[in-house]
């Protein structure tokens, strides 16, 4: 399912080497399916063609504001009123300093000042140039007038630099204009969300764990994001990469044990909404060896196990009132071979809480799609099988309306 179908979206490219991944932003934004209508400066043509930018979103590209092809000749009033947002990835120092000063000298900053729609920036330039006290005014100026930065990051610079000042990478710029158009439904809340398996050490190079893939559990985190949420995600041992790391609001901590994961779980609870997703072991090992057990003749190690805590019973007790709402607000997750429901609600039940999510059917580890049985005291709600990411949205807007 694409993210920004219908979307019209206005992209900008001002005069920085970051542009040569400008063509690969385009590109993905399409595929998430916004038609892509592109705006140059001078000095963005020295980086990357027209050409180029016209061959990939198949619009011809606008470079003057005396272009004579736009039937009234006000290519800035009308390229403007069409789009859905202005996206301007690189925005260099220069234009982000003439934008912050209402300036409109070329097309592309007098249709910002002309637009009644969102600009979006990702800023990139050479660390000193961002660090300098004009460039921190501009980007509070701008940030004031209500413009979205996005970025910049920190890295290796194309002047052999290194430090803050890198546009982010394409695909980051894609995921944070497709969260930019998502209902805001949690801004402001916190969110918990524990995710992937846990390993239970047997010894230094042993363990026990689980087919859990923390697909749900990331994909929820970056749906909270999306709808506005500061995130704290505890992971277990998954190699994902942290959901819309670069908005700055999430928080991920990593654990290898579900001991570990109920110690930083429960440490964490000051939250408004807790996601428990983690697959997490019911049983540890008693008395992990120090040293790797060596294979001896025949006999088999004797392996203890010890009960594991319940992390989410837990956090369910140290529940609060706040302003007559019950929070954190705890979800818990079921998987269940038969029965699904009546399990998943005695669960619901047993662990005190007010929500339970059953998966439905039996293909759910490590796949990107899914389909979901949400259940709580009024019944029970059917998501149908779609991918993970929408799945994840339509739940977080049925908890948010529950908050
Ligand atoms: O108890 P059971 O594993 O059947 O319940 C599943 C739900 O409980 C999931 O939400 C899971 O994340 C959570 N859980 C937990 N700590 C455990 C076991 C399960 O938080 N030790």
């Amino acid at each position: 399912m694409q993210s920004l179908i219908n979307k019209k979206i206005v992209l900008g490219i001002s005069g920085g080497i970051a542009a040569y991944k400008t063509p690969e932003l385009a590109r993905l934004l399409m595929q998430e399916g916004a038609s892509v209508q592109v705006v140059m400066t001078e000095a963005a043509q020295q980086f990357v063609t027209p050409v180029t930018m016209q061959a990939l979103t198949g619009n011809p590209v606008f470079t003057s504001q005396w272009d004579n092809s736009i039937s009234n000749n006000m290519a800035h009033i009308e390229l403007s009123r069409a789009a859905d947002a202005i996206v301007i990835a690189p925005g260099s120092a220069d234009l982000m300093a003439k934008l912050s000063l209402g300036l409109a000298d070329d097309l592309l900053s007098t249709l910002c000042l002309a637009r009644d729609c969102p600009l979006l920036i990702a800023p990139a330039m050479n660390k000193q140039m961002w660090e300098h006290a004009a460039t921190q005014r501009s980007a509070e100026r701008l940030n004031k007038d209500g413009v979205t930065l996005l970025g910049p990051a920190s890295g290796f610079q194309a002047c052999g630099e290194v430090g803050m000042g890198r546009m982010l990478e394409p695909a980051e710029v894609a995921e944070q204009v497709i969260a930019f158009f998502q209902k805001k439904t949690l801004l402001g809340k916190k969110v918990l969300i524990t995710a992937g398996p846990t390993f239970e050490a047997i010894d230094p190079v042993r363990g026990i764990t689980n087919h859990s893939s923390g697909k749900m559990g990331f994909t929820i985190a970056r749906a909270a994001l999306e709808a506005g949420a500061q995130v704290h995600l505890i992971a277990g041992p998954c190699n994902l990469p942290t959901p819309l790391e670069a908005t700055g609001l999430i928080t991920r901590t990593n654990v290898v044990s579900a001991k570990e994961m109920h110690a930083a779980t429960l440490a964490a609870t000051d939250c408004d909404v807790f996601f428990a997703v983690a697959a997490v072991a019911d049983w540890g090992i008693a008395k992990p060896a120090k040293e790797k057990i060596k294979r001896n003749g025949k006999e088999t190690p004797n392996i203890e196990f010890v009960a594991n805590p319940d992390i989410l019973l837990d956090v369910a007790k140290t529940v609060k009132t706040k302003a007559g709402k019950p929070y954190p607000y705890c979800v818990g997750f079921a998987a269940e071979s038969t029965d699904l429901e009546k399990h998943a609600d005695e669960k619901r039940k047993r662990k005190g809480i007010p929500m339970i999510v059953g998966n439905i059917g039996p293909d759910t580890f490590g796949s990107d799609l899914n389909q979901l049985l949400v259940i709580d005291a009024s019944g029970s709600k059917k998501i149908a099988k779609a991918e993970k990411l929408q799945l994840a949205r339509q739940l977080i807007q049925l908890v948010a309306k529950k908050i």
